[in-house]
């Protein structure tokens, strides 16, 4: 047993300061709700940040990880094994995709589909068909390459010299995408709502500009997914809803249910450029997380799940709607089914952190989407009970901060 107390004030004298934690410490968690070492209650509304679609301990995941655990923990890649076979099997039976490459985490699964991209034009049109084009506000992970595709320079400052042959336009800018694509690109990367970016859905039209502009110069289209995947929208993947397929797609946080894991999927016609050898990772397909996540999947990929998802936005929605009626806080309300992004008034620009600070006294756990983004990414099975509390508080919370702000 450790001597001193374990705290939060643990946190600062023995991690790495990147974060920066609430300053409670959660023990546990069921459903959508979480208990602190004080056994303080909390609302999940942030779920991991779209990890944790089926909520907390989801007696389905836990009997799938119990039973995995009493089997096969790890093998690595010098051998295959069933769990991640059959979740390999499932994504590409229920998606465009014939391929699936497993890793561990979002930025993982980023770099892997970066780098399958750049060898897929190496290999079929030369190297000098190296170029990335991404988007302004773009979100793709912490790794080096991935803050390098990344739209926002701050993740990348102090960190150069970054990968070279990448560059960014305006999300949702057909006119200046086509201008900066050429046949030297390799791939055009992007997520179907930008999320850590503000939660800024793509344009349906845009979407398919994009496709046309990508076909025009043989050039991949990237989905990232890793937010907006795995039910998030009331679609298994948002592309499904936006007539649009690409040539990669990266999965991962609610892929797992909140146990880690990552994947890449792909064509058969791209596949082959990551021949043996070419890339890989020690823990890539691990059984107890592919066992979960097999589980995750055969739970969300379900009609009455799915569709329950704009159910439960709706809801959300019609309560942030009462909020702002009495408030007037709200700019505008965003993002597709269980991605919600609540833009503050202008004048409360810059103080989303301290509504998720004074959320969390009040016993409600939100995120935000940049400084002036609360953004909520739920279980996709929240009760709706739990919604209305939770909005409860919210409300509670903005009252608090706005009597602040005039005090
Ligand atoms: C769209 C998107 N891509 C990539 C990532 C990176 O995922 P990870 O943190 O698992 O590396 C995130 C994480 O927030 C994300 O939202």
């Amino acid at each position: 047993m450790l001597k001193q107390p374990v705290n939060r004030a643990l946190f600062d004298e023995v991690m790495v300061p990147n974060y920066n934690p609430q300053q409670m410490v959660p023990v546990r968690g069921r459903g959508s709700r979480v208990w602190d070492q004080e056994d303080n209650e909390y609302i999940d509304f942030a779920g991991g940040i779209a990890v944790n679609a089926l909520g907390h301990v989801h007696p389905a995941l836990v009997a799938a990880l119990k039973e995995q655990s009493d089997k096969l923990w790890h093998l690595s890649n010098t051998f295959t094994n069933e769990p991640a076979l059959r979740l390999a099997k499932k994504l590409t039976d229920a998606t465009f995709a014939d391929k699936v490459f497993f890793c561990n985490s979002g930025a993982e699964a980023n770099e892997a589909a970066f780098k399958l991209a750049r060898k897929y034009s190496y290999d079929n049109f030369g190297p000098e068909k190296h170029e990335i084009i991404a988007f302004y506000q773009g979100f793709h992970g912490r790794t080096l390459f991935t803050v390098s595709v990344g739209g926002q320079a701050k993740y990348r400052e102090g960190f150069e010299p970054a990968p070279g042959g990448i560059s960014h336009v305006p999300f949702n800018d057909l006119a200046a995408l086509k201008a900066a694509i050429s046949d030297k690109t390799c791939a055009v990367v992007m997520e179907p709502i930008q999320g850590e970016g503000g939660v800024i859905p793509a344009d349906p039209e845009f979407v398919k500009g994009v496709r046309e502009l990508c076909d025009q110069h043989n050039a991949l289209l990237v989905f990232d997914e890793i937010q907006t995947g795995v039910g998030r929208t009331g679609h298994l993947y948002a592309y499904m809803g936006m007539g649009v397929e690409p040539d990669i797609l990266t999965s991962a946080k609610a892929l797992g249910g909140g146990f880690p894991i990552g994947a890449m999927l792909t064509t058969n016609k791209v596949a082959p450029s990551f021949g043996f050898g070419t890339h890989g990772s020690t823990y890539g397909g691990n059984p107890l997380a592919c066992a979960v996540a097999e589980t995750a999947l055969d739970l969300i990929n379900q009609p009455e799940l799915l569709n329950g998802v704009a159910d439960k936005r709706a809801l959300f929605v019609e309560e942030l709607q009462k909020i702002n009626a009495k408030h007037e806080i709200f700019k505008e309300i965003r993002g597709d089914g269980l991605l919600i992004g609540v833009e503050l008034i202008d004048t409360m620009h810059g103080k989303a952190a301290s509504f998720l600070a004074t959320a969390r006294e009040e016993g409600l756990m939100i995120l935000m989407a940049g400084p002036n983004v609360l953004r909520m990414a739920p279980s996709l099975i929240i009760p709706d009970e739990d919604i209305r509390d939770g909005m409860a508080l919210l409300e509670r919370a903005i009252i608090k901060v706005l009597m602040a702000e005039n005090a």
